[in-house]
């Protein structure tokens, strides 16, 4: 295994207002962690770093199990369809059983401390380091794919991005300050993926808060390339995200 995908699923969900960890509420009868597991585990295979809060790390452990021993009876049985609408391939199938790949370990007060902990536990062989928001729980497998073998090619930052489909404006309080051409504007999603030594540098140097680890790498002078993402790979933040994964979920199943 040389590539590890580290899925930071500590934030506490205020915006959420579920009364969990978003992480940990339910989309359909599994969790936003379940999901997003689901899509990680049909991707090829990587060592999966979960982190989570210090209060859920068992539960957290019991997801990433329950999702790795399916994906590796998918794998077994091509017949057994998912019901989640990232699940339109069939899953890759690797030799070691998929738990074997689970770590989880505890998150910090900020996204990017949760993911200096996850970093922390990436295995010695691992060259290939994706990070990838549980939040983002309907990102299709293909996505995953795409970050890591872009980042392989080229040994370029990648990120998933998508075009902006609203008009953007500079706004000065409440004044429009000036329209913004949006074809040299991109939506940044997740999994970003790195090399294992431009991350870990990156990380050891940083010396603010970043909102995602494209801008941390980048402010280390490093190139980030942008590969397609996907309108599924959404950020479930408010309510209405939530709505729009649960309504995406039940069309899948039917
Ligand atoms: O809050 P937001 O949805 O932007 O967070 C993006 C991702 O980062 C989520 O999956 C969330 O669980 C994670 N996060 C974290 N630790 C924090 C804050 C956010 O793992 N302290």
């Amino acid at each position: 295994i040389d590539t590890a995908i580290v899925i930071v699923a500590a934030g506490s969900g205020a915006r959420l207002g579920a009364g969990a960890p978003k992480a940990f509420v339910g989309i359909d009868e599994s969790p936003i962690l379940r999901h997003c597991l689901d899509g990680v585990f049909a991707a090829a295979p990587a060592q999966v770093i979960v982190v989570a809060p210090e209060e859920y790390l068992g539960e957290a452990l019991s997801i990433a199990h329950a999702a790795a021993d399916d994906a590796d009876r998918r794998a077994a049985d091509p017949r057994d369809v998912a019901p989640s609408p990232q699940h339109a391939g069939p899953a890759a199938v690797v030799s070691e059983q998929r738990r074997d790949l689970v770590t989880v370990v505890a998150g910090g007060a900020t996204r990017q401390s949760s993911v200096a902990a996850g970093l922390a536990r990436v295995w010695p062989d691992v060259d290939l380091v994706l990070v990838h928001d549980a939040a983002r729980a309907l990102t299709p497998p293909e996505v995953i794919d795409r970050v890591a073998e872009r980042v392989r090619e080229t040994g370029h930052g990648v990120i998933a991005a998508v075009d902006v489909i609203d008009t953007i404006k500079r706004v000065d309080g409440s004044r429009i300050a000036a329209a913004v051409d949006r074809s040299e504007l991109a939506t940044a999603q997740t999994p970003q993926g790195f090399r294992r030594d431009v991350l870990d540098t990156a990380y050891e140097r940083a010396t603010e808060e970043f909102t995602d680890d494209a801008a941390l790498v980048a402010d280390a002078g490093h190139d980030v390339l942008r590969v397609e993402g996907s309108a599924l790979a959404f950020k479930i933040t408010t309510a209405a995200d939530l709505t729009r994964a649960r309504d995406l979920v039940r069309r899948a199943s039917r």
